[in-house]
């Protein structure tokens, strides 16, 4: 594999007031760096164990990590109940800013425990014990947050769908992790309007049929509109929860207690149930947060913008900031609305000093424009983060000029749903940046770029020709996905095969060494694409486009684009009875992708055509339909069963 990359050679070292102040200083690799263990464990007793644990890690089992082992703890306990007892009731945990205008409310630590003990006791009535799994499909309100952390403190796992996500998303999810309660709202805004969210709960359930294991439906008022109900399995949240007790007394549990369940895309069409556990999820969410973000949990105020729907909202919005005790910011609605100066405007009124959020955000920014920032104060910030996928050099300055007044250091964040918290990242007071690259692993933190035979590639140059390799995490990580829900199988293939004679990790990403050993992430290298920040597989488009009864055959890529990172195309065959409006055809069948999996995961193009590119052996070949996508030189066809067909799809472009 090559690739030609040119970036700027500037590199921006860390301002000397912040490295005088930071949280993490260089002595922190070196303290990781001679005892690996004895490091975690000492991360780990950040937080508060109810029984200590005797080892701290048990690798026997190999891939199956038990970290922290014999401790025993409870989650939700760390994330409130500790700051309320440490004498920090008083602080505002999370300043929520609802999509309407002059909606918000303010809810410090002790209104978060008494919210989180009611809703604890009434899960509990509607008979959830430790162990069961309960759906979360809801927009970004309070109460989704506080449904999560009740879910944590009876031991119950939580399995939260993207509100963007379709009913029939929903309902493959309820089924694989079998749901006993599903927790949602009557309806979300979008970009102003309420639109129902409850219906799609009943068309999921009502697809499950009679074997549906779903028993009640909790059902917060976000919006007020007519929400169909069903008799003794639904419950509005507000005429339960607020009657029920604020006393719950927290059970501790095992370390490796499963915490939570969270789907994400894998490279075949069904998605995979990753799953998490207490200690070391919450040891190294934890710690990720404190260091990498640099957090002063008396004066900071911070924001993560994700959506709780994705690995980022579990981790940077519920359990890292809430098990440090932070001010944050929860904001429900998308950046432009009413207008685009609404991430802007919120900075500004609450004085948010940490700021973390995707490229594609900051490339939507750029696009509107620097007067719109440029007409707030927005001199409280002094950290700012990105996720999701790699971050474009051009964007990276923009940012820092834009929200940072060209100061404030910028964290690249590398990690994944699997990898459960950051991996790979600068430590704001200590590394010298260059934009575009996530630096290093942090300490504890190990990984390596190898090819194909697992030898590690050396630094290159950074100018010309790049070899890409594979990057892998070559040691067991404290809030490593202990396996695929239900497919301990498709666990042990997915990300164990590929060098399974090493014993590493194979985190599906392409990546290189930089002049100084830098890492530089440049993307999927398996057949899932990065949409926005979002993971979408080509398998699962593929499978919503011939579900429907005129496709007879699909094949999808993940083509460069210049504000999403990559774009959705598809190439379509269709039945002879289908063919004559292929306009229409095309219209509907992006409606079916939307219908069938989200809005998110329509594709950008759909070309229709007489036949695919397929090798001998019958395999379509991706990399060709990619050149087509791209614009680009058709690269090698000599494998093509009929290089002609290319002369037939260039045709129908
Ligand atoms: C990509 C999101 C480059 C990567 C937390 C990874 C990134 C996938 C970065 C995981 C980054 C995430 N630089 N690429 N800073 N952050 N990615 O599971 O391809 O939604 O494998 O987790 O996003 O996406 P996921």
């Amino acid at each position: 594999m090559t690739e030609t990359h040119v970036e700027a050679q500037s590199v921006y070292p860390p301002a000397p007031e912040f490295a005088a102040n930071a949280n993490a200083t260089e002595a922190l690799y070196e303290q990781a760096e001679a005892d690996r263990l004895a490091f975690w464990a000492e991360q780990a007793n950040r937080l508060a164990w109810d029984t200590p644990f005797t080892d701290v890690l048990d690798w026997s089992d190999a891939p199956f990590a038990k970290w922290f082992v014999g401790g025993k703890l409870n989650v939700a306990y760390n994330c409130v109940d500790r700051h309320v007892e440490a004498g920090n009731g008083d602080r505002v945990a999370i300043h929520w800013v609802g999509e309407p205008v002059d909606d918000a409310r303010s809810i410090t630590y002790a209104e978060l425990k008494d919210e989180v003990c009611r809703a604890a006791n009434t899960l509990a009535d509607l008979g959830l014990r430790s162990g069961d799994r309960v759906a979360i499909y809801m927009p970004m309100v309070p109460e989704a947050i506080i449904a999560m952390l009740a879910c944590a403190r009876l031991g119950a796992m939580h399995s939260v769908v993207f509100a963007g996500f379709s009913a029939s998303a929903l309902k493959a999810r309820i089924e694989d992790a079998q749901a006993k309660l599903v927790i949602t709202s009557d309806g979300q805004y979008r970009r102003g309007a309420a639109v129902s969210l409850k219906e799609g709960v009943d068309e999921a359930i009502a697809g499950l049929g009679d074997d549906s294991p779903v028993e009640h439906v909790l059902v917060v008022r976000r919006t007020g509109i007519d929400t169909p109900w069903t008799d003794g399995r639904d419950k509005w949240w507000d005429e339960t929860v607020p009657n029920a007790s604020t006393e719950h007394t927290p059970e501790a549990f095992d370390s490796e207690h499963p915490l939570f369940l969270l789907y994400t895309s894998g490279t075949t069409g069904k998605p995979k149930g990753i799953m998490h556990t207490s200690g070391g999820y919450l040891t190294q969410s934890s710690y990720t947060h404190h260091n990498v973000f640099d957090i002063k949990p008396e004066t900071d105020v911070y924001w993560c913008t994700a959506d709780i729907g994705w690995v980022t909202g579990h981790t940077y919005i519920v359990y890292g900031p809430l098990s440090n005790g932070v001010t944050q910011v929860v904001y429900e609605g998308t950046p432009a609305s009413p207008n685009e100066h609404r991430h802007f405007e919120i900075i500004e009124k609450y004085g948010v000093s940490i700021y973390y959020t995707a490229p594609t955000l900051v490339r939507t920014f750029m696009k509107w424009g620097r007067q719109i920032p440029a007409e707030h104060d927005l001199s409280s910030l002094r950290l700012l983060g990105s996720v999701g996928e790699p971050i474009n050099p051009e964007a990276w300055r923009w940012y820092r000029m834009a929200f940072g007044a060209d100061k404030t250091p910028i964290v690249d964040t590398w990690w994944q749903t699997e990898t459960g918290a950051i991996m790979i990242s600068p430590l704001p007071g200590v590394t010298e940046c260059k934009p575009g690259s996530a630096m290093r692993p942090l300490p504890g933190i190990s990984a390596k770029i190898v090819d194909d035979d697992g030898n590690e590639l050396a630094p290159q140059p950074d100018h010309g020709e790049h070899v890409t390799g594979y990057l892998v995490l070559d040691k067991p990580w404290p809030s490593m996905l202990r396996g695929i829900w239900g497919d301990d199988e498709r666990f042990k293939e997915t990300y164990w095969s590929r060098f399974a004679e090493q014993g590493w990790y194979f985190a599906g990403d392409g990546a290189r060494y930089g002049t100084d050993g830098e890492i530089w992430v440049l993307g999927r290298i398996d057949d899932v694409m990065n949409i926005s920040g979002h993971r979408i597989s080509t398998a699962e488009v593929e499978s919503a486009l011939v579900g429907h009864s005129g496709v007879a055959e699909a094949a999808v890529v993940g083509a460069t684009d210049e504000h999403t990172g990559q774009a959705i195309c598809a190439f379509v065959i269709l039945k002879s009875s289908a063919h004559g409006g292929e306009k229409n055809m095309v219209d509907e069948l992006r409606a079916e992708v939307a219908r069938e999996i989200s809005p998110i995961a329509k594709p950008r193009e759909i070309h229709v055509v007489p036949e695919l590119p397929k090798t001998r052996s019958g395999k379509i070949m991706r990399r060709l339909l990619r050149d087509v996508a791209e614009g680009r030189e058709l690269g090698d066809t000599s494998t093509l069963v009929d290089p002609s067909v290319f002369e037939a799809i260039r045709a129908s472009k």
